[in-house]
């Protein structure tokens, strides 16, 4: 028999004794428990302190309830659709297929900041953009923009933190001043943000807002060279500071109805290209004037929808479904968002759908 051959040792062919079978026994119980292990390492069972996506969310629903089949922030929304007009620009900066010349489908939703689906609309609450964009080669770009120039937490710890530092003192109702100053005292980056956030006057309505990337991106051209970009979507409707004088429960809602049943609302789409040293991982931070700005085409919205009806509802606006071409950067927000909002999405994604507050009759013209 040649010396490779596959027939049976002795030892292995022998019958079990007693005690080998303990032996293997045991090789069994070590692999189920580093199973386990690694199960309950994941779940953050292990370490009491991990800040896992479950607890983030756990978080949320603690601040804004648990709403069946809504988002755990932003949760009240309504959903839009139209297409993205390419003028090519954007290939010197990315080889993705979204900047070849040309028009692609987008369907999106607008949305409040916030775990409650029937907040009473306010011009200081921040106002999201999510965007999904349906590439000819079945590639799809995601994006979940918001309406302030900067974040205000740097990771995804400083916001958990700061939710912790936020909750209301059961007898005031209101969060804990020394808390809060705590929070503020360790955290000089968000204080610096809100400083920024507060010299921008949020505009009048939804539909001429700036809605911005905030996280870089690296981008990738077709000759391998790579660019790190944050993107701004700028209004071609005019900017109107809000007066916030209507009594109106969903005030902002209604008025982007009737703004998109008017006209289609329109966009530009701005790539900010960094230099060397600017920080691609720190949001909390602005890049400095002056930077190259490259509009690579036109976002135009031209029908509404509630998302009852609608299947952006069931999208999960993950910024890390990213076509060819676009790559995450360093920055510590982006994989933590993507575990939360799968988070999130698992969690709704398994419950009974509750009406919206837009309803479908709402968004009829
Ligand atoms: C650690 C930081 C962040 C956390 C923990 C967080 C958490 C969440 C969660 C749980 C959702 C609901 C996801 C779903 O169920 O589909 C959500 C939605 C959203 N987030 Fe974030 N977020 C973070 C940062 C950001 C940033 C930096 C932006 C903007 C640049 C942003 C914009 C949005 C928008 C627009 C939506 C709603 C998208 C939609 O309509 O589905 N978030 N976020």
């Amino acid at each position: 028999m040649p010396s490779d051959s596959i027939a049976p040792t002795e030892e292995q062919s022998a019958p079990l004794t007693g005690r080998s079978r303990l032996v293997r026994l045991g090789g069994v119980g070590v692999v189920i428990l580093c199973v386990v292990g690694g199960f309950l390492y994941l779940g953050g069972w292990l370490s009491p302190n991990a800040l896992t996506p479950g607890r983030f969310v756990d978080e949320f629903e603690r601040m804004g309830g648990i709403h069946s089949g809504f988002r755990r922030n932003h949760a009240k929304g309504v959903c839009v659709r139209g297409f993205f007009d390419s003028n090519g620009q954007g290939a010197r900066l990315s080889k993705a297929v979204v900047f070849r010349p040309g028009r692609v489908p987008v369907i999106g939703r607008f949305s409040l900041g916030g775990g409650d689906p029937h907040v009473t609309d306010d011009l200081s609450t921040v106002r999201g953009l999510g965007l999904q964009f349906s590439l000819p080669d079945g590639e799809e770009w995601r994006t979940a923009m918001v309406d302030l120039p900067v974040f205000p937490f740097k990771d995804p710890r400083a916001f958990y933190d700061n939710l912790l530092a936020s909750q209301p003192n059961p007898n005031t109702g209101k969060p804990d001043p020394e808390k809060m100053a705590a929070f503020a005292a360790s955290h000089p980056e968000t204080v610096q943000a809100l400083a920024i956030i507060k010299s921008h006057a949020p505009s009048s309505g939804f539909d001429n807002a700036a809605y911005y990337s905030l996280n870089a991106f690296r981008f990738v051209r077709a000759d391998g060279a790579s660019t790190y970009v944050r993107w701004t979507l700028v209004p071609v409707q005019p900017y109107g500071a809000g007066t916030g004088a209507s009594q109106d429960k969903n005030f902002l809602f209604d008025e982007l109805i009737a703004s998109i049943h008017q006209h289609p609302l329109q966009w530009r789409l701005l790539m900010t290209v960094a230099q060397p040293g600017d920080p691609t991982d720190n949001a909390t931070i602005l890049w400095p004037e002056g930077r190259e700005q490259v509009d690579v085409g036109m976002l135009t919205l031209d029908s509404v929808e509630s998302e009852e009806t609608s299947p952006a509802r069931d999208i999960n606006f993950d910024p890390l479904v990213l076509p060819a071409g676009m790559a995450p950067s360093n920055d510590p927000l982006l994989s933590a968002r993507s575990a939360i909002y799968s988070q999130s999405f698992t969690r709704r994604a398994g419950e009974t759908k509750e009406p919206s507050e837009i309803t479908p009759s709402e968004v009829r013209k």
